[in-house]
């Protein structure tokens, strides 16, 4: 008798980077990953700034078990996952650990036979990236379907979204990026910040730049914070969770991006050895 294989489905894997600090990165992963949870998806998020993480704070989480339990030990993903509101599913990392703030090819492994092993449900996994451009927040990138740039409209923080951009596409051949604009003050701003970058990106010829949206600034977010919730979850009508509401919809209308698996991501993550340019998509 034939032995069947059931074919893991496909995930769609999405990492949220920035350049700059500061600029929402976490805030905007938690809420993301709650709205496209109601809207019907298993989301899983990875907390991926393994030096300094902090999805578990923001979401009032208190896991017994990290991420780096994974990588120095023998623990199983399923038995590191915490579950967060609405069922969403955190991976968390740990805080203060300088140890895995460059992943080793080792540790990568280690990542990929978790995930591999890994048999539960999930369509979307967020990866909430670290600020800046190290080569962990790179393997993330480069190995995600998708990746949202987020900036605010602060000059320092378009050089530096425009700083990742340019390094993601000359040193791992990046080409596509979803630019989300947070903090701004109105549609023009957001979008005169995008123009901004898109015209920075023209030099890079084959770079594209889609406009995800706007998140507007907006006082509920620091309250939130100070509440351990995410926004979208203590304000679900106010505009900015509107907002993110419909960014998620964007990501769920949008089926001919999930480009592999959850296997892929992992093996893309394998890929890219440690400081060197990465194969085409
Ligand atoms: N749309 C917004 N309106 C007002 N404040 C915001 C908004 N988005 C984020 N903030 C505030 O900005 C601060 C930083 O947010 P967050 O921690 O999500 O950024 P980050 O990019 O993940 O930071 P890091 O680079 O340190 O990981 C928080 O205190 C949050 O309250
Ligand atoms: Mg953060």
């Amino acid at each position: 008798m034939p032995i069947v294989q059931e074919r893991k489905k496909n995930v769609k894997t999405i990492a949220v980077a920035s350049g700059k600090g500061g600029v929402g990165k976490t805030n905007v992963a938690a809420s993301l990953a709650i709205a496209m949870q109601k809207l019907g998806k298993k989301v899983m998020i990875m907390d991926g700034d393994l030096g300094l993480s902090n999805i578990d704070v923001l979401l009032n989480l208190t896991p017994k078990h990290t991420i780096q339990h994974l990588l120095t030990g023998s623990m199983l993903l399923k038995d590191i996952l915490v579950e967060g509101p609405h069922g969403v599913q955190v991976l968390p990392a740990g805080s203060g650990i300088q140890e895995f703030t460059a992943l080793n090819e080792l540790q990568r492994l280690k990542i990929l036979q978790a995930f591999d092993s890994y048999d539960g449900d999930i369509d979307i996994l967020l990866i909430d990236t670290a600020a800046g451009i190290s080569e962990n927040v790179a393997f993330f990138c480069t190995a995600a379907q998708e990746i949202i740039v987020i900036t605010s409209p602060e000059p320092t923080a378009i050089i530096d979204a425009c700083a990742l951009i340019e390094v993601l596409y000359t040193r791992y051949q990046e080409k596509e990026f979803r630019v989300l604009v947070n903090s701004a003050r109105n549609s023009g701003e957001a979008f005169d910040v995008y123009r901004r970058l898109a015209v920075a990106a023209e030099k890079f010829l084959s770079v594209s730049l889609d406009y995800l949206g706007y998140l507007p600034f907006d006082e509920s977010v620091p309250a939130a914070v100070r509440a351990q919730k995410a926004f979208v979850d203590i304000y679900p009508q106010g505009n900015i969770s509107r907002k993110i509401t419909e960014i998620a919809k964007k990501f769920l209308d949008d089926p001919d991006k999930v480009k592999g698996t959850l296997q892929f991501f992992i093996g893309n993550l394998l890929s890219v050895p440690a400081g060197a340019p990465r194969r085409s998509k």
